[in-house]
């Protein structure tokens, strides 16, 4: 149902010439009419040219069950668009009003062991329910009604981040959807028991109707009912979205329709790869973490919206000026870090740069979140600051529409082995998916090459490097793929329990690692994992953490480092097996970085793959590269922010200090003309 990639109409100078999408969520319910104006201005002087309206309005448009009030929000879109102000217009139906939820306490949502979820935060409606779905999407006809052909609005926000706080219900709402699904998946009993395993413990259904959410058990639940319920909890908010969707599509085709996804450490509940249909433009929200690889998660998280987006131009729906407001601690971003973390998002790809918020609330949960407009107000380093990145977006206008050029190295992120490796009952609870994949990924940022993020879905074959960390899932399609690329000439890397079960969670019997056994030209026949305090060292001094195995090899198979200590002294650690024009490498243990880094650089010097940018210490900086029609843009960003790096004598400069030395926060952004 949607268009294939629709994007908002752009902005454009007055020569025509497109401009980055700059500006924030706003909120003006919360602020009287006299701050309105003000606000206008402001905007205009900080180079905003987008909002995003409405997100939390619903209770200010519809005060109860029968009564509307659209005139503040005439009146806002109104005054926005004379100020040349867009609007990404929300469909407001992400926080239901307490009239709703008192009229309907079974929209809310139910925890795993039976707690209902309150009203008085937001997002608490299931996703599931008919009763919810009638009222939001009456609301959502009724604002696209209103505002389909209102001129400042360029996107349908819809709904906001679903899923952050209510991806999981265990209500019976969700049972009987949760029923549904499953038989539409397996159709009957037997097909459904057969993948539950269910002769384990006595599981046996022999009604559809007797199955439940994994709601708390007296012991961990099946595990496969655990993958389906992941599974199945991401459908229900894309069918939630798909609802939405057909409202708008009837009312309003065309105008583009996007929900801002999360892509980002620690949000694992929506498998956004099947989602990308489902919209017609990706947008995502991104908050830095307070870590040591803070700029490598960001990275990673752009990077992966940009193969999510196709290489197409994306939005950068939130991020923060400075400080968050939801950690243990929220320190404000540093001086620079602003327009670093900005700018590595456009360095991936996106067309617009959006904060969460443009002014600073005085009340409610998120009054201590920075914004674009301080309490301190426009007198302050973060308007300032914020006003400059504006000034920045625009004169990097040349950018706007140009494509990410694709890497020859590329790390496979995957929802399915993330959730599967996350369950109850495995050998360590200390393995994680997407923290695996992001050492990967810094491990290969410090050798200096651009790196890709890919889904297991997409095409592998135009890279010379695919790397597979902790890929636990691997059903025998995903198998054949990775062979066949190999086979032509790709060099494939994986590690420590990948390979391990199918689609079904059912362990892949014959020696671990199961699916990649054969191509990898290893068996392993027990797992080690290790406590917090262990390690275990290789013969040529490196070291790993988290687990080792005793890894026999088939032959042909090469040793490319030994374990150097404890039982597997002397054994394999890590291998290589050549197939066909390509090889695959297996990683037994979690290599120390220094290690990985290492590892990484002697893959890459066997594939053939070598830096963009030549340049004195291209490791110190992440590098992507961006190609216009007529020129190409090279992005460097320093990794670390307190730091310096020497870049030596740059030319085409078009942002940044022309030093041989910047500081750890400046970004530079090279224009290159295309030779003939
Ligand atoms: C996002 C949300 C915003 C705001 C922000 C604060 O999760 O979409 O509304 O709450 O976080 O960081």
């Amino acid at each position: 149902m949607s268009h294939v990639h629709h994007f908002p109409t752009r902005v454009t100078t007055a020569d025509g010439s497109p401009q980055f999408f700059y500006g924030a969520d706003y909120n003006p319910e919360q602020w009287p009419r006299e701050v309105w104006d003000s606000d206008i201005a402001l905007m205009q002087q900080a180079g905003v040219n987008v909002v995003s309206l409405a997100i939390f309005s619903w209770a200010r448009i519809q005060p109860t069950n029968d009564t509307w009030d659209f005139e503040w929000l005439d009146d806002m879109m109104d005054r926005l668009h004379a100020g040349g102000i867009r609007v990404d217009l929300a469909t407001a139906t992400a926080s239901p009003p307490p009239w709703l939820t008192t009229q309907h306490p079974e929209i809310l949502p139910v925890t795993r062991d039976g707690v209902v979820l309150s009203q008085g935060g937001r997002q608490h409606w299931r996703p599931t329910s008919p009763v919810f779905r009638e009222h939001a999407l009456q609301l959502v006809e009724k604002i696209a009604e209103r505002y389909a052909s209102h001129p400042a609005l360029i996107a349908w926000h819809v709904n906001n981040e679903l899923g952050c706080h209510n991806v999981y219900d265990y209500s019976d709402d969700a049972a009987e959807a949760f029923r549904e699904w499953l038989r539409e998946k397996y159709e009957d009993l037997e097909t459904l028991n057969q993948a539950w395993g269910t002769a384990f413990w006595s599981q046996q259904y022999s009604d559809f109707n007797q199955i439940v959410p994994p709601r708390v058990a007296a012991t961990e639940n099946n595990p496969t009912q655990l993958l389906d319920f992941n599974r199945f909890s991401s459908d229900a908010l894309r069918d939630y979205l798909r609802d939405e969707n057909a409202v708008l599509e009837r009312i309003s085709p065309d105008i583009p329709r996007t929900t801002n996804f999360m892509v980002m450490s620690g949000t694992s509940g929506m498998d956004y790869a099947t989602w990308t249909s489902d919209v017609d433009f990706i947008s995502n929200d991104h908050y830095l973490l307070p870590t040591r690889d803070a700029i490598e998660e960001l990275s990673f998280s752009a990077a992966r919206c940009s193969s999510l987006a196709k290489n197409k131009p994306w939005w950068l729906m939130e991020h923060s000026t400075s400080a968050v407001n939801w950690r243990e601690i929220n320190p404000p971003k540093r001086r620079g870090e602003m327009a670093r973390d900005a700018l590595t998002h456009v360095a991936h790809g996106a067309d617009a740069v959006c904060f969460f918020q443009w002014r600073a609330s005085l009340a409610g949960s998120e009054r201590f979140h920075a914004a674009m407009l301080p309490h301190a107000g426009a007198d302050s380093r973060t308007f300032r600051d914020a006003t400059a990145l504006g000034e920045t977006l625009e004169k990097l206008a040349p950018v706007v529409g140009s494509k990410v050029l694709p890497s020859q190295v590329a790390v496979i992120f995957d929802y399915e082995s993330w959730w599967a490796s996350s369950q109850p009952f495995l050998p360590s609870s200390l393995v994680d998916h997407h923290a695996q994949a992001l050492d990967w990924y810094t491990a290969l940022l410090d050798t200096g090459v651009r790196v890709d993020v890919v889904s297991p879905d997409d095409d592998l074959s135009g890279y010379k490097v695919v790397v597979a960390p902790l890929l636990h899932m691997v059903p025998p399609a995903l198998a054949s793929r990775i062979t066949t690329a190999v086979e032509a000439g790709a060099h494939f890397v994986t590690s420590f329990f990948s390979g391990i079960v199918d689609e079904d969670a059912h362990v892949i019997p014959g020696g671990y690692p199961g699916a990649l056994r054969d191509l990898l030209g290893v068996r392993v026949e027990e797992f080690h994992p290790l406590t917090p305090q262990q390690g275990v060292l290789l013969e040529d001094g490196g070291a790993g953490t988290l687990w080792f195995e005793a890894v026999e090899l088939s032959e042909g198979t090469e040793t490319l480092h030994n374990y150097g200590s404890g039982p597997t002294a002397g054994m394999p650690a890590v291998t290589r097996a050549t197939r066909g024009q390509g090889s695959a490498v297996y990683v037994s243990t979690h290599l120390d970085r220094e290690d990985l880094a290492e590892l990484a650089g002697d893959i890459l010097r066997t594939a053939g793959v070598y830096v963009d940018v030549e340049f004195p210490s291209p490791g110190w900086v992440i590098t992507t590269i961006r190609r216009g029609t007529d020129a190409d843009y090279i992005f460097l960003i320093p990794r670390d922010p307190e730091g310096t790096v020497e870049v030596g004598q740059l030319t085409g400069i078009i942002h940044g200090p022309a030093e041989t030395t910047i500081k750890g926060t400046d970004v530079i952004v090279l224009r290159r003309e295309h030779t003939a």
